[in-house]
């Protein structure tokens, strides 16, 4: 039985931002899906499969537990880990042939000795720090660093990247990285006297304003669950949103003019009001910082989350839609008659971006993965894990129709 509150995963949408975003790349330009905390909350194991099956090439993760757990599912994939590795995991990565960042010597070491202790190679992406100043060899070092690296066996070098810290919001900066990139690339090639496979720069925010800068592979999260806020552009087709967040409404009851609602009594009624209540909350990662400024859709219209969000209900006004029953499917995130509320509608209140509040959304609430009818892109990267999809949100969906 589902629990009455959850994400709905168009799986169909998915595929299609993939292949959206295939059909602007050159053909040697490579999909690497990043699918870390979980693919930003939508679930590693369905969204990497349906990422690959729609002709993304790689994938990213953040720890070297994201990359076991899709390994663990079968997957043969290039997967890579963006985040630091501990040396102490390089036997596992060598193991299970999983991607790791090179960031300093002390990791390339343990890499390298991993590697030749189990007889293989160990595949690394070398990361230039250019302007982060988070992970990654400062640039002005990569010379001496690459040096270094010729006297380890056993590292196969497949990549080389680097990540943007304002794509979004500073095209000044973001092309002094990419030019800083570029020249360090040049250096760290000398150094090792070949050319390295993998060159890749852009999240989302780069991938959709610098098509200078997709060079061989582009690393977008976001854009490919459709939820940030330039979701296409000059240079990308529009992107589908894939979540959607729904709840149906568990009571129906009366507060009367003067009284108020929940804790700390933030929120009082000025008039008689029909108040709704919908079971989930912030444990549910639908943040308080929602409480009496977002709203939900009841009936395709907009109600306001009256009173301090809790954690496993909210609170919602639904005087303007006296039609309203319990049962009724309330939608958080998504669409219903036509009105709309996107992901970054929630982002934008809880001063957040978009990434934080997808993946924020517990393991509590169920996921619910549907494909269109008849996309066999989907059937067939499921494959045998089909079982997965559910036919609940066609059957909610012609619920809410119903309803208007
Ligand atoms: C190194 C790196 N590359 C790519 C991404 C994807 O970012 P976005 O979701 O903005 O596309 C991230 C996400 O934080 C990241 O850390």
């Amino acid at each position: 039985m589902l629990r009455p509150a959850w994400l709905e995963i168009n799986l169909s949408a998915l595929a299609d931002n993939v292949h959206n975003l295939q059909s602007v790349l050159s053909p040697h330009q490579q999909i690497i899906a990043v699918v870390k905390a979980n693919a930003y909350g939508h679930g590693a194991v369905p969204v990497s499969r349906v990422a690959l099956g729609a002709g993304a090439e790689r994938l990213a993760v953040a720890i070297v537990e994201e990359a076991v757990e899709l390994r663990a599912d079968g997957c043969t994939a290039p997967v890579m880990c963006l985040g630091a590795t501990p040396p102490e995991v390089a036997p596992v990565l060598v193991e299970q042939h999983i991607e790791a960042p090179l960031t300093d010597l002390t990791g390339a070491r343990a890499l390298s000795e991993a590697a030749c202790a189990a007889g293989t190679t160990a595949p690394v992406h070398i990361k230039i720090d250019t302007g982060m100043h988070r992970l990654g060899v400062r640039a002005e070092e990569i010379g001496p660093f690459c040096e270094a690296l010729r006297e380890l066996p056993g590292l196969e070098i497949v990549g080389v990247f680097t990540h943007f810290s304002s794509s979004q919001i500073d095209p000044e900066f973001t092309l002094a990285q990419l030019a800083t990139f570029r020249t360090a690339v040049a250096e760290a090639e000398q150094a090792l006297g070949f050319r390295i496979p993998l060159r890749h720069v852009c999240n989302s925010g780069a991938t959709v304003r610098y098509p200078e800068a997709w060079l061989d592979a582009v690393r977008p999260g976001a854009l490919l669950y459709g939820i940030p806020r330039d979701r296409g552009g000059l240079y990308m087709p529009e992107m589908r949103s894939v979540l959607a967040l729904k709840a149906r409404l568990a009571v129906i009851k009366p507060l009367y003019a003067g009284e108020s609602v929940g804790y700390d009594r933030t929120w009082s009624a000025p008039h008689d009001t029909r108040l709704g209540l919908l079971s989930l909350g912030y444990g549910d990662g639908y943040d308080r910082l929602l409480s009496n400024r977002g709203h939900v859709l009841v009936q395709g219209r907009q109600c306001g989350i009256i009173g301090r969000i809790c954690m496993d209900t909210t609170m919602v006004d639904l005087t303007n839609v006296p039609e309203a029953q319990v049962g009724d499917t309330a939608v958080l995130v998504g669409e219903q008659g036509g009105e709309r509320i996107r992901v970054h509608d929630l982002a934008d209140l809880c001063d957040t971006v978009v990434q934080e509040t997808v993946s924020r959304f517990s393991s509590r609430l169920p996921r619910v993965y549907y494909a269109e009818p008849g996309d066999e892109r989907v059937y067939n990267a499921l494959a045998e894990r089909r079982s997965l999809l559910s036919d609940a949100p066609l059957r909610d969906r012609a619920n809410s129709c119903q309803h208007g």
